[in-house]
C-alpha cells in the first residue's frame, strides 16, 4: 500500500509516499480503506523528532485520524461493524496510509450526510475538544468559556461544541480575519478578541463585569497562562490542551489558591486504547448525533492529494489555515 513515511529527521521535507506492507487485523481489530485522512500538528512533531509514536503504532507512519471503509475483519471481531462500513476515528499512529488497522471499538460510523474529505476533518479535533469540555473541564449549559486560537481545527471544533453545551463562547486568535471567518460561519462565537490588538483579560473583565470565564480551553500555553488565571472565575478551569507558544512559564500560586482554580492537562495520543475508546465512545454519543443534525460541521481548510503531503504539512506549520487540512487517498 501507499503511505506517507518518515524517513528521517526535519520539516515536512523528510515526508515521502511510499510503498509499504498492508497491515492485517489482528484479535479485536478492524482494517480500513482510508478514502481521507486530517493532517495534524502531531504528525510534524514526530517527524521532527523527541515525539516517538505511542507503543504498538507504526514507528514511521504519522497520521492521528481516518475516514474510510471497513475492508477487513480481525478474528475476534464481534460487530455490530461490517465489511463495506463507512467509519471514522482516532487512531495512535498509521493513519496517513492507504489502509489502517484499529480497535473496531474506536471506530464510528460517519453520518450519511458527511463525505469521506468532511468525515476525515471530525476525528481528531472534535474528540479532543469534546473531552476537554466534558470530561477535563465538566463544562455545564449556561457557563462562560474562553477557547484560544479559535481558527485552528480544535479551536474551531471546541467553539461549535461548547455552543452546543449551551455556553457563551468567548474566542481569541492573533488573525483578526479568523474572527471574522468565526463569526461569518456561524460557528458560535459570542465575543471575539484579537489578540493583537487587545488584551483578552480586559475584554473578558469588560464584558462579564469582573466576574471572569469559567472554563477556558488553551492551546498556547507558557504566554498565556498568567492571563488565563487573571480572566478565569472563582473556581474556574483551565484545560492545557496545546502547546503552540511555550512550555514553560511562571504563575503566581497565590491566585490559583485564593480563586480555587483547577488546571489540568491532556493529550489524546498517548493514552492507552481503552481510555481512547471511551472518548470515542462519548464522542459517538453526543457529538455526533450533532453532526447528524448539522448543530456542528467540518470545518475544512484545504485538501491535498497524498502526493502532495509535503505541501499539506507545510500548511499546517503556516497557521494560515482555518479549520483542517486532509489528505486524500
Ligand atoms: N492535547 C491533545 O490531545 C491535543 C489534540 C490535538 C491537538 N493538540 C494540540 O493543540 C494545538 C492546536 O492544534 P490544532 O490542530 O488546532 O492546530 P492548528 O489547526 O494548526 O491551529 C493552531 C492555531 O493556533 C494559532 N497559533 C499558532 N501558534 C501560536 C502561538 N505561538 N501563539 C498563539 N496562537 C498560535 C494559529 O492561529 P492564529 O492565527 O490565531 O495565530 C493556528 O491557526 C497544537 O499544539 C496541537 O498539537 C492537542
Amino acid at each position: 500500500m501507499k503511505a506517507i513515511v518518515i524517513t528521517g529527521v526535519g520539516g515536512p521535507e523528510v515526508l515521502e509516499l511510499q510503498d509499504v506492507p498492508t497491515p492485517e487485523p489482528q484479535g479485536d481489530q478492524i482494517r480500513v480503506r482510508v478514502r481521507a485522512a486530517g493532517v495534524n500538528r502531531a504528525d510534524l512533531m514526530q517527524a521532527m523528532g523527541g515525539y516517538p509514536a505511542p507503543k504498538g503504532a507504526p514507528t514511521d507512519i504519522p497520521g492521528l485520524e481516518y475516514a474510510g471503509e471497513v475492508d477487513a475483519l480481525g478474528p475476534n471481531v464481534a460487530g455490530p461493524l461490517q465489511v463495506g462500513d463507512r467509519v471514522f476515528g482516532i487512531v495512535s499512529g498509521g493513519g496517513l496510509a492507504e489502509w489502517v488497522v484499529t480497535p473496531e471499538r474506536m471506530a464510528v460510523r460517519i453520518p450519511e450526510q458527511l463525505d469521506f474529505v468532511q468525515a476525515a476533518a471530525v476525528p481528531e479535533v472534535f474528540l479532543t475538544a469534546h473531552d476537554a469540555l466534558d470530561a477535563r473541564a465538566e463544562v455545564r449549559s449556561g457557563e462562560r468559556v474562553l477557547i484560544h486560537a479559535i481558527g485552528g481545527g480544535v479551536g474551531s471544533a471546541a467553539v461549535q461544541i461548547a455552543r452546543a453545551m449551551g455556553c457563551q463562547v468567548f474566542g481569541t486568535t492573533r488573525t483578526p480575519a479568523k474572527l471574522e471567518k468565526a463569526f461569518s460561519m456561524g460557528l458560535g462565537l459570542d465575543v471575539g478578541i484579537d489578540v493583537g490588538s487587545e488584551s483578552f483579560v480586559e475584554v473578558i473583565n469588560t464584558s462579564t463585569r469582573g466576574e471572569g470565564v469559567h472554563v477556558v480551553i488553551d492551546h498556547v500555553g507558557g504566554p498565556l497562562t498568567a492571563g488565563n488565571m487573571e480572566a478565569v472565575a472563582t473556581r474556574g478551569r483551565i484545560v492545557q490542551v496545546g502547546l503552540l507558544g511555550g512550555s514553560v512559564t511562571t504563575i503566581d500560586l497565590r491566585i490559583l489558591m485564593a480563586k480555587r482554580i483547577t488546571l489540568v492537562g491532556t493529550t489524546l495520543r498517548a493514552r492507552p486504547v481503552e481510555e481512547k475508546i471511551a472518548a470515542t465512545q462519548a464522542f459517538a454519543a453526543r457529538v455526533v448525533p450533532w453532526l447528524e443534525r448539522g448543530v456542528v460541521q467540518p470545518i475544512l481548510d484545504r485538501v491535498y492529494p497524498a502526493e502532495s503531503a509535503k505541501e499539506a504539512l507545510e500548511r499546517v506549520k503556516s497557521n494560515l489555515g482555518f479549520g483542517k487540512v486532509v489528505l486524500t487517498f
